[in-house]
């Protein structure tokens, strides 16, 4: 059946590591590979089509292929791909940017997640002369040493990191403000707190009732920059992200995904004195050649605008769909006698193969992997196509149907008697 996808991976084997150019996108035995996508669906190498959650790991948030968004770019790109000086529509995102997002008073645009974390941490350890950093245990910023060690003492998720660069980073747990008061008390060298304000890499997490307020109230306290990660939740919890959804201003927000609806492109944005701290001007070095290029700066220009524009239909619209899908899943779970949890907000979900409530990382570990990856495998068969890991989360984008939510509730119900039944 997916005969066409194995005989690419063996060729991509041979030229790409591990056959994928990013890990999370091979699993066993080998992933299908794409030839299309249009709105909800993905078509693959194998004439196959699967409503798609995974959705470009959220930045699909239109759906694929949008025709507002393709033709802008297309547009664009006959004038010239890449200036390297300054452009009107480099101020005209910028401005728009700045409309959606409260915390927002200047924006440098950069190409991705990563360089927009990273480049924000910096900012954020010469801003505050202090070296540490938090992040929380679960939580994802990019695969740069300082954001990829585990909790503990000199470990680290990757080979080839030095612990002289990661050691200056505190992984605490997530959803636990009062360990977070005690390590800044007791350590006054913390120059910056990062955050997914949901967190969407452990699955799908959400912060406790206050919790989110607790480490804006700490972090003042503190003099700590508190940078809110919002590279999935930016322009898709609301067209202000989670900074407008909790009603919570961070020092320094980063976003990319939904930002650009597919195309590469992302923002550091934030407090004037803190932004202004960036070179030229200022001592923080950053720079780019593709930042601010502009097909992306059109496409995140469309995608925006689109936002702006139907953001009370779009929004309204996105949750509904996924709340669907959430309580189908749930009457499947009761039916099948299945103890799980489901956590969802806005337009994403996840469910985890534990009967725990999953608030960190931890809770999230406990997942059962051999139940998940029976019904990814279930819901592949029947054309539903969800990310491979139990640590990632389900997207819903603008281009998901009544249909697709209906066909997607059919299919985890038979897939989960699938699981229960193996
Ligand atoms: C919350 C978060 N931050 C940062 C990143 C890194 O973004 P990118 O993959 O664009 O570098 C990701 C990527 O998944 C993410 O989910």
């Amino acid at each position: 059946m997916l005969s066409n996808s194995k005989s690419l991976f063996d060729r991509a084997q041979r030229v790409i590591p591990s056959g994928v150019n990013s890990p999370v996108r091979y699993y066993d035995p080998f992933p299908f590979f794409a030839v299309s996508g249009k709105g909800s669906t993905m078509r693959t190498a194998d004439n196959e089509t699967y409503i798609d959650y995974c959705m470009g790991y959220g930045a699909l948030l239109l759906g694929h292929s949008y025709s507002t968004v393709t033709e802008s770019v297309k547009s664009r790109i006959d004038d010239g791909s890449l200036f390297c000086v300054p452009t009107e529509e480099e101020i005209q995102l910028a401005e728009l940017i700045s409309k959606a997002v409260q915390c927002a008073e200047m924006i440098r645009l950069v190409n991705t997640g990563m360089e927009a974390t990273m480049n924000a941490i910096r900012l954020a350890r010469a801003f505050t002369k202090k070296k540490k950093v938090v992040k929380f245990d679960g939580c994802y910023h990019g695969a740069y040493d300082y954001v990829l060690p585990k909790p503990g003492v000199d470990a680290s998720i990757s080979d080839g990191i030095i612990n002289e660069a990661s050691s200056q980073t505190l992984v605490l747990p997530y959803n636990d403000s009062e360990t977070l008061e005690q390590v800044v008390k007791e350590d006054d060298d913390v120059g910056c707190v990062i955050v997914e304000p949901v967190a969407a890499n452990m699955g799908l997490v959400l912060p406790e009732k206050q919790y989110l307020n607790e480490i804006r109230r700490i972090t003042r306290h503190n003099n700590i920059v508190l940078i809110f990660d919002e590279v999935v939740t930016g322009f898709r919890l609301a067209l202000g992200g989670a900074g407008e959804f909790f009603g919570i201003k961070p020092d320094l927000a980063t976003f990319a995904k939904a930002i650009g609806n597919g195309f590469p492109i992302a923002a550091i944005t934030g407090k004037r004195e803190i932004m202004q701290q960036l070179s030229p001007s200022g001592k923080v070095y950053q720079a780019s050649t593709y930042a601010g290029n502009p097909a992306c700066v059109s496409a995140s220009i469309a995608t925006i605008e689109v936002l702006c524009k139907a953001k009370n239909e779009i929004y309204p619209k996105i949750a509904r769909t996924c709340d669907n899908i959430v309580s189908g899943i749930k009457d499947a779970l009761k039916d099948f006698k299945l103890d799980c949890t489901i956590n969802n907000i806005g337009s994403m979900f996840q469910l985890f193969f534990t009967d725990e409530k999953v608030k960190n990382a931890v809770s999230a570990n406990k997942s059962d992997p051999i139940m998940f990856r029976k019904l990814f495998n279930e819901l592949l068969k029947r054309g539903v196509f969800i990310p491979p890991s139990r640590l990632e989360t389900c997207f819903i984008s603008y281009s998901h149907s009544e249909d697709d939510a209906d066909k997607t509730v059919e299919s985890y119900y038979e897939s989960l008697r699938e699981v229960k039944q193996s």
